[in-house]
């Protein structure tokens, strides 16, 4: 196996970063087949950010829109048996237009992953706060992605407390003039069995975050054409990981997840079937870690 584990070769003494970069796994391949070398029921999360389609075939292939589900469903096999019972499948993917229509490979996919096994449990959007303006006859320009959330069991781990965010001045007049009804359990009017009880939030700093993720698009990155931002890995891995555990990206690209995963504490496996992402994804894991031995060298 083509796996290389990167050693830190400055720096003798234990530490907790020296640690995590030897746990780091890189492997070059097809991601189906090095898939297989993963033990069943080990992984805590998967984040991934798959070809979409053939939209980037000039720079790294790409499978046609018609095949895309045939192609996907024994990779999501694989990762249906990596991953533990409470574990977490985070998908970032965006349907391309094809002759003037969206595709339907994304909504096929997700009916074929039912039937597979897998639980579609959220939706996130990812909204591409940067995205540039352009014009196009039949459409606006595109600015958010989706970002699918598959989970094998109902019961699996989440750590909502790690994504809060602050309250935001809209609690100050919210807040002032509660109703009658703001002041006791509000129970939904279509039955869901969820209720809110506004009143619960004053004093608060800190609230839940939406499904809606704002983030700008990588832009520095110039090596390759589609890194996502370092705050959407980092945004899942810290909702539904510990330190400790195991984070997987089988369509690794440039190395994005399993730097976060290092800076978190986490244990990254990352599989890239290019060798010039391969390459360029140990050479962003090796800066990021001389950074970190420099950092410490400082202190
Ligand atoms: C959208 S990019 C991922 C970018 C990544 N999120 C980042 O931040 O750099 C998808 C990557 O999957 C790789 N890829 C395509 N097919 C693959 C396969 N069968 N197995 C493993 N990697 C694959 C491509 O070479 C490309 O680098």
């Amino acid at each position: 196996m083509e796996t290389r584990k990167l050693k830190n070769k400055n720096m003798q003494g234990i530490n907790q970063i020296i640690e995590n970069i030897q746990n780091a796994q890189i492997l070059l391949g097809d991601c189906l087949e090095k898939l297989k070398k993963i033990e069943d029921n080990s992984i805590q999360l998967i984040v991934t950010s798959p070809p979409y389609a053939d939209q980037r075939s000039k720079t790294y292939g790409g499978i046609n829109p018609d095949k895309y589900v045939d192609w996907f469903l024994p990779i999501s096999e694989e990762l249906q048996r990596v991953l533990k019972p409470d574990g977490t499948f985070i998908l970032n993917i965006k349907e391309k237009v094809v002759e003037g229509e969206r595709h339907t490979y994304i909504l096929e996919l997700i009916l074929a992953m039912k039937k597979q096994g897998w639980l579609w449990t959220e939706e996130f959007i990812w909204h591409k706060k940067n995205c540039y303006p352009g014009k196009w006859p039949n459409r606006f320009r595109d600015s958010w992605e989706r970002i699918l959330q598959f989970n094998k069991t109902k019961k699996f781990a989440m750590y909502q407390e790690e994504v809060m965010v602050p309250m935001g001045n809209w609690a100050k007049s919210r807040l002032r003039n509660l109703s009658e009804i703001d002041k006791i359990r509000d129970n939904s009017k279509v039955g869901s069995g969820f209720g809110k009880n506004i009143s619960n939030w004053i004093g608060r700093d800190l609230a839940y975050p939406s499904n809606v993720l704002h983030l700008a698009t990588e832009t520095s990155n110039k090596n390759h054409s589609a890194t996502f931002p370092k705050e959407l890995p980092s945004w899942f891995i810290k909702l539904f990981s510990q330190k400790g555990d195991i984070i997987l990206d089988p369509f690794l690209g440039s190395g994005t997840t399993c730097i976060v995963a290092l800076e978190l504490e986490r244990q990254s496996i990352g599989i890239e079937l290019k060798e010039e992402y391969y390459n360029l994804a140990l050479q962003n894991i090796q800066n990021f870690q001389n950074q970190q031995s420099k950092q410490l060298c400082l202190i």
